[in-house]
């Protein structure tokens, strides 16, 4: 059955010109893109986004990285999307994630890790509404 999924590419991996090829792994590995914009958010935006993990020690420093330049939202379908994006992400930090994938190949540390992606069906109905209206989703 054919599912979606709410990726982010994150201001380090923007800044650094890797949105290209990140963009292409996704259509290599089957991703189909129904949604795509390049956007700014403001600290509060990105407060809400995250506030599964108000309580974390790193929400400030992960809320503030992310309000810090641009990053780019994509809705993402195919079968199994969720689990398949996650495993095509790699590990949260990219000195502990399998060779080959995104965050190996473009991310730095576990803040500047590149790309987000839903963790859970909970967490697209959630995360997609908060970037896209039904109108903007394919
Ligand atoms: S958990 O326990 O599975 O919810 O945590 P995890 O998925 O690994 O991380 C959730 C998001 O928090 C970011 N993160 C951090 N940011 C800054 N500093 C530290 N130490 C840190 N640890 C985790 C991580 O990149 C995840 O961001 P998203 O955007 O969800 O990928």
């Amino acid at each position: 059955m054919l599912e979606k999924t709410l990726s982010i590419i994150k201001p380090d991996a923007v800044k650094a010109g890797y949105s290209g090829k990140i963009i292409a792994m996704l259509e290599e590995n089957g991703f189909v893109i129904k949604a795509m914009k390049k956007i700014n958010l403001t600290k509060k935006q990105a407060e809400g986004f995250y506030i599964v993990h108000k309580d974390r020690p790193f929400y400030d420093s992960l809320t503030t990285f992310m309000s810090s330049g641009s990053i780019i939202v994509m809705v993402l379908e195919k079968e199994n999307a969720i689990a398949d994006y996650r495993e095509l992400m790699g590990a949260t930090d990219p000195s502990c994630a399998k060779a080959g994938t995104i965050r190996v190949l473009y991310g730095k540390n576990i803040e500047e890790n590149a790309v987000h992606g839903s963790d859970s069906k909970e967490s697209t109905d959630f995360e997609i509404p908060y970037f896209f209206s039904a109108l903007e989703i394919l």
